[in-house]
């Protein structure tokens, strides 16, 4: 990030301030249900193979939850696991009342087949909410009563800082870059839901530039370093960029440094931009910590209490 007059540093949205917040909420809901309902939400984490990566979200995920008072247990599955295998212990965890939520950490080994792995989840426990009853219940606009879609965390992260920036969505014209089942189509589906006219564009779209200049608020999760330009963004317009790249970044001292980038040219876009995620910093925290309200939603729908109601709009 370029040094900032205090105009432009505005213009940031700081999804880690706000992440650091929600946190400490859920924590209090967390702490008043247990001492109020003695219930304490679980949350299993699964993750089969190696993936360094997939080894430090799992991390965070079981940090994040047990600083929020809730108990996160570990399955960690070697990379030669079969389907069968993770399936019956998938069979455990839905049976076990006290377990509330369940996540399997994706990408998984060639031989498990993903999509049956998260339909074997009970859709009341799919805290990640990829279960296609969670999928259709989203797309039906089911999201507020007890048997309400458990919403993708990214995508509710992203709604979450969108409606703290701008309060009501009505009528604005959001473009979503990505057509993804975590990010993209989630996305689709809530900000239609939130009034907004919705564009959804992906590797196959024609004049992207000029699809991307028509968006108030424009969000990218198609993983391509920097791929948007400043010259792509409206003026004014909010952009939520869920890209999290790593590139080479060489220094004076460090030829060989890496980093961090997202899916938009921040140095560029931060002149033309209303508001702005950075990266990192911005979305990324918002999934862990939508991740744990998930965990609570389902633990108190589950135990028949009324869930705490974690957005404003
Ligand atoms: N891998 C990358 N992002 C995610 C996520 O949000 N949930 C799970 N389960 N795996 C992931």
């Amino acid at each position: 990030m370029k040094n900032m007059e205090a105009s432009l540093v505005g213009k940031i949205i700081d999804g880690k301030a706000f992440a650091e917040s929600f946190r400490e909420r859920i924590a209090s809901e967390v702490s008043n249900i247990k001492s109020e309902k003695g219930l304490k939400p679980s949350l299993a984490v699964i993750l089969v193979g190696n993936d360094p990566a997939s080894h430090i979200y799992v991390r965070n995920k079981g940090l994040a939850a047990k600083e929020a008072g809730i108990i996160a247990v570990d399955h960690r599955l070697d990379e030669e696991t079969s389907q069968e295998d993770l399936l019956q212990l998938i069979d455990c965890l839905n049976d076990d009342p006290l377990v509330h939520g369940i996540l399997v950490q994706l990408p998984l080994p060639d031989q498990i087949n993903p999509a049956a792995v998260i339909d074997h989840i009970d859709p009341a426990k799919d805290v990640d909410g990829f279960h296609v009853v969670n999928t259709g219940r989203l797309v039906t606009g089911e999201i507020s009563d007890s048997k309400a879609a458990l919403i993708p965390c990214t995508p509710l992260g992203c709604m979450m800082l969108l409606e703290d920036r701008l309060g009501d969505l009505s009528g604005l014209e959001a473009v979503v870059l990505g057509r993804s089942n975590i990010v993209g189509k989630p996305m689709l589906q809530l900000l239609t839901m939130a009034n907004c006219t919705v564009t959804i564009a992906h590797s196959r779209t024609k004049s992207l530039k000029e699809i991307c200049c028509r968006a108030d608020i424009l969000v990218s999760a198609v993983g391509q370093p920097e791929l948007v330009k400043a010259d792509w963004i409206k003026a004014g317009a909010t952009v939520i960029d869920v890209g999290i790249n790593r590139v080479s970044i060489p220094t004076s001292d460090n030829p060989e440094k890496m980093g961090l980038v997202g899916d938009v040219d921040f140095n560029g876009a931060i002149d033309v931009v209303g508001a702005i995620t950075p990266v990192p910093g911005g979305v990324g925290p918002m999934t862990i910590a939508c991740l744990l309200a998930n965990t609570v939603t389902a633990a108190c729908r589950q135990s028949k209490i009324t869930p705490p109601k974690w957005r404003s709009n």
